[in-house]
């Protein structure tokens, strides 16, 4: 089983509970989910290989380490996920960032893929797939699946909130994928909301609704 973490740092906390209060505005949320994201990176590149290398300074050689294997590739899934990826830019600026696009059936729950772009060299990447919610665990479970049917393995799935049945869902579906989440809520409501959660993430974002 892939591993589950609740960054519970300071920082993150602080930030994701502004976040949550339905008087946060669109500007601030958006700056915010930003910030979170390169605070989340920042762990969530933890494992990264690095190889030696060895550095001429001004007074002598340096025996040091440089980022090895693996270049990274942010995937959002629409829209929210947008939110996150400057975030996570600002500390790995050479990624490259794919799309994946999906809608939930409003009456059925259900999501559906309708748009896919990748990095044609998907499958050699580190993949960073984002959405700040994980409530049922369909988008992000069917957006997994469609980067594995293009060859990627090397997956780890990063979000905000997350609910108990999202990441039941998820782990069940992709047991090989590492879920980052900032916070772990209650439970799903009967629209497939979290509670309590922040609301419907990509409205906050883009100030829609
Ligand atoms: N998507 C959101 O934006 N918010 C939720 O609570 C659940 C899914």
């Amino acid at each position: 089983m892939g591993k589950f973490q609740v960054m519970d740092h300071p920082l993150i906390q602080h930030k994701l509970s502004m976040i949550r209060d339905k008087n946060c505005g669109t500007k601030e949320f958006r700056e915010i989910v930003n910030e979170i994201a390169t605070l989340m990176a920042f762990e969530v590149s933890r494992d990264m290989p690095l190889e030696d290398i060895d550095i001429q300074t001004p007074e002598g050689i340096a025996h040091a380490k440089q980022i090895s294997g693996k270049k990274v590739a942010i995937v959002p899934i629409l829209r929210a996920g947008i939110g996150m990826v400057d975030g996570i830019l600002d500390l790995i600026p050479a990624a490259k960032v794919g799309h994946i696009g999906m809608y939930r059936d409003e009456k059925t729950l259900e999501p559906h893929e309708y748009f896919v772009k990748l990095p044609s060299d998907i499958e050699q990447r580190q993949i960073f797939v984002v959405d700040p919610m994980l409530a049922t665990g369909g988008s992000s479970i069917m957006a997994i699946d469609a980067l594995k049917k293009r060859g990627a393995s090397n997956i780890k799935f990063v979000c905000l909130v997350a609910a108990p049945e999202g990441v039941k869902a998820l782990q069940k579906a992709h047991p090989d994928v590492d879920i980052y989440t900032a916070a772990l809520d209650e439970k799903l409501n009967d629209k497939g909301y979290i509670v309590p959660g922040l609301g419907d993430a990509g409205d906050r974002l883009f100030g829609t609704k």
